[in-house]
């Protein structure tokens, strides 16, 4: 099925319910080509300098980090429920030693306008080239943050990526539509 180009907005909200719910995949590229992809669970869409931009935060003990340092481009792409497991894998192996694309059957998309690939399966796609990038600070984050997300020190870089394409499946908004509930459940 082929994409459409949609606006950065247009799917902000199952963006985001489907990063809680899953994770999102977010793919990079090294120097030499290889692609590489990871689940993120953390991150936003905004408008920052008057552009559309996506803010992940990836650790630098994620081979991802290395890939983003070398290939300053990333794509994230949204799941449907049905890609929970391959989600789960690729939030939990390292590409530095695996092929989670093959081990989790996602098949490779071309990007439009960026070097990472987008990925088939997913619903809907953003491509993005990363304009400003900057630490974690730990001394402005409460206590209460530091205990439970960063017990080992591993402070997340911080990267803008303006978008530079999106795009999705024509008939996304029925494939991220919520689960709907029994209506036993409303009763
Ligand atoms: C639901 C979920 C969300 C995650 N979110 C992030 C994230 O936002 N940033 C990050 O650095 N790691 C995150 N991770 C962990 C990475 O996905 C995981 O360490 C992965 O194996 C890294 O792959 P890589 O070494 O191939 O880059 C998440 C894992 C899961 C399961």
């Amino acid at each position: 099925m082929s994409k459409v180009t949609i606006r950065y907005t247009d799917y902000f909200a199952e963006t985001m319910r489907r990063m809680r719910e899953d994770g999102l995949l977010l793919t990079s590229v090294g120097r030499d080509g290889k692609p590489n992809v990871m689940t993120i669970g953390w991150g936003t869409i905004g408008s920052i300098w008057g552009r559309p931009v996506w803010i992940v935060l990836v650790r630098p003990s994620r081979y991802s980090y290395s890939r983003l340092e070398e290939v300053r481009e990333f794509t994230v792409n949204v799941p449907a429920a049905d890609l929970s497991e391959a989600v789960a894998l690729c939030g939990k192996v390292s590409g530095r030693d695996r092929d989670k694309f093959r081990e989790a059957k996602l098949t490779i998309l071309p990007a439009r306008e960026v070097r990472p690939p987008a990925i088939q399966e997913c619903v809907v796609h953003y491509e993005c080239r990363t304009i400003h990038f900057n630490d974690l600070n730990p001394d402005s984050l409460p206590q209460a943050i530091l205990d439970d997300a960063y017990p080992q020190d591993d402070f997340h870089r911080i990267y803008y990526g303006e978008i530079v394409a999106a795009y999705a499946d024509p008939n996304a908004a029925d494939r991220l539509a919520p689960v709907s509930s029994s209506p036993l459940s409303v009763m």
